[in-house]
Order: C-alpha cells, then sequence, then structure tokens
C-alpha cells in the first residue's frame, strides 16, 4: 500500500522571517499519520524552515537543484548544499521551469539522475498545455515525458520517485482537472512506468495531482486509484494546506 505524499510549493513566496511564521500557524494543522507532508519552499529558506520544522512531521524539499556537483555555476543550488542542509526532496521540472527557464527533458533527466547519486528523492512534474489537450495529445506527450526523465533510472530508483502530473491548464487558474482527467492520466503514468521497468516498480512508485488543488477538490482526487496525494501551489500557503493533508477526516 502505497502512502500518501502531500506536498506544498511554495513557489517563490515567503520571505525567510515569514517563512517560519507560516510553518508556526501550519505546524499544528498538517499533523497526519497517513500522510507524508513535505514543505518545498525557496532556497533561502530551506535553513529557517529546516529549524522551524525540528521535531514535526513535516519533510523540508527544495523546489529546483542543479545538474553538477559544484564548481563555476553562479546562482545554482548544488545537491550537496540540500543534503547537508537536511533536505530529502526536491522539485524537478516543473513546468513554470520548463517555460521561464529553459528546462528541458534532457535537463530534467540530469538533474533526477543527480538527485538519486545524492539520495535525494526527486519529484518529477509532467504535464500538458490546454492545446495538447484539446488537440487530444496528453497520454502521448506525457508518456514522451516520463520516459526521457527515467532514462538511465534503475528500477531501484525509480520506485522510490514521485512523479507529480500537473495539467499546466489547471496550475494557479483554479481550474482543476477532473477527477476522471487526473485519474485517467495518473494510470497511464503508472502503466508507462510498468513498460520502462515492471509492475513491482509501478505499483511502488507515488503519483500526485497538481494544480488547482483545494480543501474542495482534494477528498475525491486523492481517493483516485492512482492518484497518491497531490502537489499543492497556492493553497499550501494558507490554513487550507492543512485541510488537504488531512482529506481523509
Ligand atoms: P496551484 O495549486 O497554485 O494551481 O499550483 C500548482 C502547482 O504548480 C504546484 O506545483
Amino acid at each position: 500500500m502505497r502512502k500518501k505524499i502531500i506536498a506544498g510549493n511554495w513557489k517563490m513566496n515567503m520571505t525567510p522571517s515569514k517563512a517560519v511564521d507560516l510553518v508556526n500557524e501550519l505546524k499544528p494543522l498538517v499533523v497526519n499519520d497517513e500522510v507524508d507532508v513535505v514543505f518545498c519552499v525557496p532556497a533561502i529558506d530551506i535553513i529557517p524552515v529546516m529549524e522551524a520544522t525540528k521535531g514535526t512531521n513535516i519533510q523540508v524539499g527544495a523546489e529546483n537543484m542543479y545538474f553538477e556537483d559544484k564548481g563555476a555555476y553562479t546562482g545554482e543550488i548544488s545537491p550537496e548544499m540540500l543534503v547537508d542542509a537536511g533536505v530529502k526532496y526536491v522539485i524537478i521540472g516543473h513546468s513554470e521551469r520548463r517555460e521561464y527557464f529553459a528546462e528541458t527533458d534532457e535537463t530534467v533527466n540530469k538533474k533526477i539522475l543527480k538527485a538519486f547519486e545524492y539520495g535525494i528523492t526527486p519529484i518529477i512534474c509532467c504535464g500538458e498545455s490546454l492545446t495538447q489537450r484539446e488537440q487530444g495529445i496528453t497520454i502521448d506527450w506525457i508518456r514522451q515525458q516520463i520516459k526521457i526523465a527515467f532514462q538511465n533510472v534503475t528500477a531501484e530508483q525509480a520506485a522510490t520517485a514521485v512523479i507529480a502530473y500537473e495539467p499546466i491548464w489547471a496550475i494557479g487558474t483554479g481550474k482543476v482537472a477532473t477527477t476522471e482527467q487526473a485519474q485517467e492520466v495518473c494510470s497511464a503514468i503508472r502503466a508507462c512506468i510498468a513498460e520502462i521497468y515492471d509492475e513491482a516498480t509501478a505499483a511502488a512508485i507515488r503519483i500526485q495531482y497538481g494544480g488547482s488543488v483545494s480543501a474542495a477538490s482534494a477528498p475525491e482526487l486523492f481517493a483516485q486509484a492512482d492518484i497518491d496525494g497531490g502537489l499543492v501551489g497556492g493553497a499550501s500557503l494558507k490554513p487550507d494546506f492543512g485541510k488537504i493533508v488531512n482529506y481523509n477526516k
């Protein structure tokens, strides 16, 4: 049985001091033994958030990471820096990074391999645009993203990965994919993992839905057979995140 994983993606929000305030506000609200709770925060917030979440059930994640060990890459964050700070998860290939920061399936693959090398669990994002959905190529597109993302990743590593299916048209728009749409794609992703690896790997990997998840939509989404939790943007910055984490109560 896969444990649910519900992660907040703070994006470019919260100064270090505001981050600590938010953690203190959310801390008592996000307790749920049946769920892995992750706060993915801006790099500058990682250390204070790590401190503020000590002794809680909250795990801290990063929103990005570079694919080299270290060196002359001004402005980048290395995997070793994340490990040293105690980071366990890193979001890789968010559609905003693909759109605004020129990330490609190939750089996403390099980052995933590097994260595994350092023992950090990647939350691997995929998702189609509205045009692609209307053209009826959603599943083909997602399968391609997944196949490139997992190149040279071993079955053992893949089994521990998290995939976030985030339809681009549902991000920050208030337009949630229907439960059927979300389940259909998440099930196709699992089938794709079974093709690349085997049934056991497909059964172990956790697949999240992301895109305007709210306290109202979470229970039905997370009850789907192939949806193992969510990657939450806007609502992760509010007390509502506590309701999302406790979707089953
Ligand atoms: P929203 O929940 O704000 O739509 O953002 C989703 C997202 O991009 C999470 O990574």
